[in-house]
């Protein structure tokens, strides 16, 4: 009797000393191979331990689980990417792995199936999981990697940006394929859902920037200046960063290079239709905002309509102005402030003394280029 009760409770004492140690250990890995899974709980961090990927919870939303990677630079993880944005997961059976098809997939245990279902994935064109490994780069840029003979990237989180712009990142569209790498803000701030504020380059005519909330344009950031869009003279070029504008044949892209890399920065487009430019301070440990657009009414998206500008430092004045020549079409509307009718050619008046010819208007951003055409042969003025 009194052996086979020690034998009953050595048999009871082992699995509840597994259990423990089971969910106590948090893995911290370098790769993802198809035998090393990452599970809830493990973080993937990058080789400099600037980035890692893991499960996440948003503030304020405590029952979803998300997979996404964050900036690993303070205790508070400042999340850039979201991999299961529209399917999140409700508990912490969730694996992210690299399947057989050598993808990488995020499963979890469906009760309902009573077995691993998948919710996410890299899904591309690979048959086989032989040599693929999945990667953090210090960038914060997940990379698929297919390692036979040389290593190629089959698959990486660069090329599906969510609300957040990181230094290194490409952004716009492969004018071959129609490949468009563009941002999409979360649906709410605690919510990574897909939300209804974009922001793209606009590959048509001259290529402009754009921030698009519910599909319709809401800030034009201008074009191209050479250095800088147009609408945004705070992106002077400065210390930190070298911007380039790619614009041939084969794509449209904005690519940043990081001069210096100690710098930790990022831009997020949130679901009011704002971004939002911050630099990381490592001694107050905060993000400090370097640049918000639009700023004010005047930077909206036809805020007077056509042929008018509008000038923020107007004092008391309507901020509205019709351009030379040209007078409001709804003179009482006009009156109380309201631009909606816009402004027409002044009847019969002749804006430049003899005949035709220009009007300089200065500290405006240049009008709408979707059907400019560019001499590239020029240089570009600002
Ligand atoms: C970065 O991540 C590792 C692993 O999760 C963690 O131990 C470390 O504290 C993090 N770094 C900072 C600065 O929080
Ligand atoms: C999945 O969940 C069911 C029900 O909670 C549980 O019985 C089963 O052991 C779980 N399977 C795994 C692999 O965790
Ligand atoms: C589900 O995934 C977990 C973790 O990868 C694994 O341990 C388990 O065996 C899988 N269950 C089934 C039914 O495939
Ligand atoms: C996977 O990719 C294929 C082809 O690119 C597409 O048709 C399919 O909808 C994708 N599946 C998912 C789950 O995204
Ligand atoms: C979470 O809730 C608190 C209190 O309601 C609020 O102050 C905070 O802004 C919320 N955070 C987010 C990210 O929504
Ligand atoms: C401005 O005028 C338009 C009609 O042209 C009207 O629909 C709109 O409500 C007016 N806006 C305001 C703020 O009064
Ligand atoms: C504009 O000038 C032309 C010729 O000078 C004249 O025929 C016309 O009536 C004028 N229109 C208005 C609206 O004054």
């Amino acid at each position: 009797m009194k052996l086979s009760s020690a034998k009953d409770r050595i048999l009871i004492i082992i699995p509840v000393f597994l259990l423990l140690v089971l969910h106590s250990s948090c893995h911290s890995l370098s790769r993802i191979t198809p035998s090393q899974s990452l599970k809830d709980g493990d973080v993937l961090v990058s080789e400099g331990r600037t980035f890692a990927l893991g499960f996440f919870t948003p503030s304020n939303n405590s029952r979803k689980r998300y997979v996404g990677i964050w900036y690993n630079i303070s205790s508070k993880p400042t999340v850039v990417w979201v991999a299961n944005r529209q399917n999140p997961l409700y508990d912490n059976s969730g694996v992210l792995s690299i399947n057989t098809q050598g993808n990488i997939v995020l499963v979890y245990n469906d009760t309902h199936l009573n077995r691993n279902s998948s919710i996410w994935s890299s899904n591309v064109s690979i048959s086989s999981s032989s040599h693929t490994f999945a990667k953090l780069q210090d960038t914060g840029n997940l990379v698929l990697i297919r390692n036979q003979g040389r290593r190629k990237v089959m698959w990486q989180s660069f090329d599906y940006p969510g609300d957040t712009r990181l230094p290194c990142m490409k952004f716009g569209v492969d004018r071959k394929t129609g490949f468009n790498r563009f941002f999409t803000s979360w649906k709410t701030p605690d919510d990574p859902g897909l939300g209804h504020v974009t922001l793209m380059i606009d590959p048509i005519g001259y290529p402009q920037l754009f921030i698009y909330k519910n599909g319709a344009p809401f800030w034009r950031g201008g074009s191209w200046t050479g250095q800088r869009w147009s609408g945004i003279p705070a992106m002077t070029p400065n210390f930190i960063y070298h911007l380039t504008l790619v614009d041939n044949a084969n794509e449209v892209s904005l690519v940043t290079e990081v001069l210096d890399s100690s710098i930790f920065s990022r831009i997020v487009l949130d679901n009011t239709g704002h971004e939002t430019r911050t630099i990381w301070q490592d001694k107050e440990k905060r993000w400090l905002q370097v640049g918000y657009s639009p700023t004010e009414d005047c930077d909206h998206y036809r805020w007077c309509r056509s042929n008018s500008k509008c000038d923020p430092y107007n004092g008391d004045k309507f901020e509205c102005m019709c351009l030379p020549g040209f007078e409001p079409i709804n003179l009482q509307e006009w009156n109380t402030r309201n631009a909606s009718s816009g402004c027409a050619r002044k009847k019969n008046v002749s804006t430049c003394q003899s005949g035709e010819g220009f009007v300089k208007v200065a500290r405006v951003k240049l009008p709408d280029t979707s059907k400019a055409r560019v001499d590239k042969s020029e240089s570009m003025s600002y």
